[in-house]
């Protein structure tokens, strides 16, 4: 039975409907761009930063559709009371760049214009007349463009401060300042490439995107999930596991997190399964992560200590025969511990080294470790980073000396 409902849900351009937990940022950016809507010669320059994947692409994006929207009502509400409208914005139109995609002033000129007049040519324009072209149709038009330039770290690397110094500079050539430039950056270290008098200009403002936490994670998978996976087919349990697994492997990011529930819910499908395991989990953030090769896992179980390996023999086995369970309490682990010590011939560790194990193979990223609400009190959870088939194949092998 098919689990994915809707792919486009997944994809990489996807703007979310509902932008969950970024009601701060998305304030701020309403607050400095409110007297836009209402005086198209006013303008405002700032940055919008944050690491990889929490959203910043998102935000942008969705500001630009809100506020587009707001300038609508806000010219249609005075077009129905009559009132002659010449101070008031006509229309607002907010121009998202990829600089990933267009590297150059040029470029980026000829975006802007074509956003507001499309049937504009191509070719044929210095950057000097399209700087003359854009002042004339937003004066025309009585018209405020915003523009956003995403992953302007490539334009930094690509130009240096150029492009950054021509917009910066477009309100001292119309004499009229309707252009506002939101800058969008991942490091914060390109901007030391910009020159002063040109950053000041661009930086009036600040936005910080902090990496989303693990239940703020949880609440952006839900909802994506309720929207392209259908109902039945992924449990809350799992959806949060794979928050606590974006929040630390994935530093946080959304995209990681997202992703990681798509390649799962794909792995789920091509098994034949009607729902996702913590498995498909497991296997779809080991091969996002790239960053662990199967060798250097291989190489942390060589080296672990017997008793670690006969501890994270014994987590591999619970987890495989409970493929529905995402942690496994700490007792249950201790009694699957003592029956493989058994199975070996070894002694089991006493209580306190069992749990230096568990911290140490967590170190090691072997392992993940959860506190969790027990009863009035609180109780560890373990949960294991990779398939559990493949962790018991070669530790039995281990275990065995072949
Ligand atoms: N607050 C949120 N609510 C819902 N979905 C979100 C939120 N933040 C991010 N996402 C989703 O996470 C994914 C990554 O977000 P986005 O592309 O906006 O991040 P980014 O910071 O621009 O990433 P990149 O580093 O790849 O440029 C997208 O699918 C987006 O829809
Ligand atoms: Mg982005």
């Amino acid at each position: 039975m098919a689990i994915i409902r809707d792919h486009r849900y997944f994809d990489v351009s996807f703007v979310p409907e509902k932008l969950l937990h970024r009601d701060d940022a998305l304030k701020a950016l309403f607050a400095h761009f409110e007297p836009c809507l209402k005086d198209p010669t006013f303008s405002t320059c700032g940055i919008v930063q944050g690491p990889f994947g929490v959203g910043r692409t998102s935000l942008t994006k969705f500001f630009g559709r809100e506020i587009e929207r707001k300038a609508e009502e806000l010219s249609s509400a005075v077009k129905y009371v009559h009132v002659p409208s010449r101070d008031i914005i006509s229309r607002l139109k907010y121009v998202h760049v990829s600089c990933w995609a267009v590297r150059s002033f040029h470029g980026i000129m000829l975006e802007v214009i074509k956003a507001i007049n499309p049937s504009f040519p191509e070719r044929g324009y210095s950057p000097e007349e399209l700087i003359r072209h854009l002042d004339r149709e937003l004066k025309e038009k009585n018209m405020h463009v915003i523009v956003c330039l995403d992953d302007a770290d490539y334009l930094i690397n690509a130009c240096g401060a150029y492009p950054f110094y021509e917009l910066s500079r477009f309100g001292e050539y119309a004499k009229e300042s309707r252009l506002s430039v939101i800058t969008v950056i991942r490091d914060p270290k390109s901007l030391s490439k910009l020159d002063d008098p040109t950053l000041s200009t661009l930086k009036r403002w600040h936005i910080y995107l902090k990496p989303y936490t693990s239940s703020q994670l949880a609440d952006i998978l839900m909802e994506r999930a309720k929207r392209g996976l259908r109902k039945g087919s992924y449990t809350d349990e799992v959806i949060r596991y794979i928050a606590d697994k974006a929040e630390t492997d994935g530093q946080g990011a959304a995209r990681y997190a997202i992703m990681v529930l798509y390649e799962a819910a794909l792995k789920a499908e091509m098994d034949g399964c009607n729902m996702i395991y913590p498995n498909h989990v497991r296997l779809a953030a080991f091969e996002y992560d790239k960053l662990w090769p199967i060798e250097e896992v291989k190489e942390k179980m060589k080296n672990a200590t017997l008793h670690e390996k006969l501890l994270l023999l014994a987590i591999a086995r619970y987890m495989k025969n409970r493929p529905e369970a995402c942690y496994a309490p700490t007792g249950e682990i201790k009694e699957a511990y003592h029956v493989v010590c058994e199975e070996f011939g070894q002694k089991p560790q006493g209580h306190t080294r069992l749990w230096q194990m568990l911290r140490e193979l967590s170190h090691l990223g072997l392992i993940r470790k959860k506190k969790a609400r027990y009863g009035r009190g609180m109780t560890s959870l373990i949960s294991l980073e990779f398939p559990p088939e493949d962790v018991e194949t070669f530790l039995v092998e281990e275990l065995r000396g072949k």
